[in-house]
């Protein structure tokens, strides 16, 4: 089953702080050795990152430019990077918005969120995958890895546009996984529960979730765990429990609608 410790250059989409972060130093520390490239805004961040080894490589990358700019960055990436065979998207946002007080929905906060979460990262698939497919022609394993949440499955009301973006990202993911299971790309999610970040700290409930989120040490184990093993989903912590609740069955389902499909143009 080809799997993480099949990739020799790793681009980590969001790598400057938290989940992103942690990845790209548990697979920069993976015996197989791959480059990591970390990605991100925050170029201290990534020059703070890169300081730490030779191959840990900055990349100044912001998901939110218009489709034209985001095509020009990941072919940069591409050309800078021609060994890249993996990609985590792990780039998020989230905001709280009550429509019980439509006046204070933002809606460019949250069409931004929308992008960031969802519809810039289903562009940057379209935009990796000739890279990848050329891969594939040469014998080469590939990855694209999403990022969603246990609120991809079961929403949090208080963050009512950030679930829909997980859920339609988680949606977008298992279907991508059928249409290129017989490519030599392999698509795999990461479902995380609540975990220690830097995501809700804009919100100020940072202090009351410290209380009970997952601490990234432990969540970055479970996380590496699923990748290393290959696997499609890879639920972590209390999102294995909702992923067993209510997703369980639903890709072999998704394929098997799939199949009938094909089995009926012919
Ligand atoms: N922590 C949780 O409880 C939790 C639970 C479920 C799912 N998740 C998901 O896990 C992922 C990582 O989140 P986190 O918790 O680690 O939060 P975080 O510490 O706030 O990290 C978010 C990362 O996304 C990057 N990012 C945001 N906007 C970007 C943009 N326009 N272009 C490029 N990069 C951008 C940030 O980098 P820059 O700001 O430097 O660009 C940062 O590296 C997200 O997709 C999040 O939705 C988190």
């Amino acid at each position: 089953m080809p799997n993480i410790t099949d990739s020799k250059c790793v681009l980590v989409i969001g790598a400057t702080s938290g989940i992103g972060r942690a990845l790209a130093l548990a697979i920069h520390d993976l015996p197989s050795k791959p480059t990591v490239i970390a990605a991100g805004r925050r170029q201290e961040r990534l020059d703070e990152l890169a300081k730490s080894s030779d191959r840990l490589k900055p990349l100044k990358f912001d998901v939110n430019g218009d489709r034209d700019a985001l095509k020009r960055s990941v072919d940069d990436a591409i050309a800078k990077f021609p060994n890249l065979d993996a990609v985590l998207f792990v780039s998020g946002i989230q905001h709280i918005f009550d429509f019980k007080k439509p006046d204070e929905v933002d809606l460019d906060k949250l069409e931004t969120e929308l992008n960031t979460n969802y519809t810039s990262i289903v562009r940057m698939t379209r935009f990796f995958i000739p890279h990848f497919l050329k891969l594939g022609a040469e014998g080469r394993p590939s990855f694209l890895v999403t990022v969603t949440s246990g609120l991809a499955i079961i929403p949090g009301p208080w963050v009512p546009n950030y679930c829909a973006t997980k859920a339609a990202l988680h949606s977008f993911s298992l279907s991508l996984s059928l249409q290129l299971k017989d490519t030599n790309i392999k698509v795999m999610e990461v479902f995380p529960p609540l975990v220690e970040s830097e995501l809700h700290d804009h919100q100020g409930t940072t202090p009351k979730l410290a209380k009970f989120w997952l601490p990234l040490d432990e969540f970055t184990k479970q996380a590496m765990e699923g990748l290393k093993r290959g696997d499609v989903e890879i639920p972590v912590g209390s999102a294995l429990g909702q992923w067993n609740k209510f997703e369980k069955g639903k890709l072999e389902a998704s394929a098997q609608a799939l199949a009938l499909l094909s089995a009926s143009a012919q």
